[in-house]
């Protein structure tokens, strides 16, 4: 499974790709404008960071106004992804985009029939948000799965992005779904690692090493 981390903050790019197993960046409109920096020269620095996938979205909803902020964001570094809405004008603009060559990741989906629809269109990536289905007490995980099921049955090569994950639960439960990639929070990134037993037992065996005067 790939990880993406969900953000448009540099410092919080920065300090997870120390770990070494960061495969890309997504951002979205609410995201970027959290960090009040111009949107170019913000996705440029982004890429510089990140060699892999960073996915800047376009505001536009009609076709050709996304055809426009694409070809525009797709100067900005070889890796971006342009992020489009799955609505039917994305579905064109997604036709168009990967006809002249750029990748897509197409955002906001929430059912299956939509991944299937976009799938066939040849986007790269489907972003399935999980999150928002918690927030309104429905099971989103089952869309994974069946997207997943889909795409197996007809071979199709876009990959399952999972996207609006809370907790590190709900990556795990994407990875069993079969999802390609992870997005998350920097703070889900962090907690992917964290056990308190693994804390409390590494203690342990510092303080039995210590004790007694081993290694000496
Ligand atoms: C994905 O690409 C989106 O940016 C993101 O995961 C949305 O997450 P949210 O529902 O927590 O805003």
């Amino acid at each position: 499974m790939k990880f993406f981390l969900d953000t448009a903050n540099l410092d919080q790019i920065k300090a997870a790709r120390e770990l070494g197993v960061l495969d890309g960046i997504t951002t979205n409109p609410s995201l970027v404008a959290q960090e009040g920096r111009e949107f170019t020269s913000l996705i440029s620095e982004i890429c510089k960071l990140v060699p892999g996938p960073v996915s800047a979205e376009v505001t536009a909803t009609d076709c050709e106004g996304m055809l426009r902020e694409a070809r525009e964001l797709a100067k900005i570094a070889p890796n971006v992804v342009i992020k489009l809405p799955t609505i039917a004008e994305g579905v064109k603009a997604l036709v168009r985009c990967r006809a002249a060559g750029l990748n897509v990741n197409m955002t906001l989906c929430f059912q299956a029939s939509q991944a299937l629809i976009v799938a066939k269109a040849g986007a790269n990536y489907v972003s399935p948000f999980i999150g928002r289905f918690d927030d309104i007490s429905m099971p989103g995980m089952e869309v994974i799965h069946d997207i997943r099921q889909i795409y197996d049955n007809y071979g199709f090569k876009t990959e399952i992005l999972a996207a609006s994950l809370r907790h590190p639960l709900h990556v795990v439960e994407a990875a069993k779904a079969g999802a390609d990639v992870a997005t998350m929070p920097y703070a889900v990134f962090e907690k992917l690692l964290k056990h308190p037993l693994t804390d409390i037992g590494l203690e342990r065996f510092l303080a039995d090493w210590k004790k007694a005067g081993a290694g000496r």
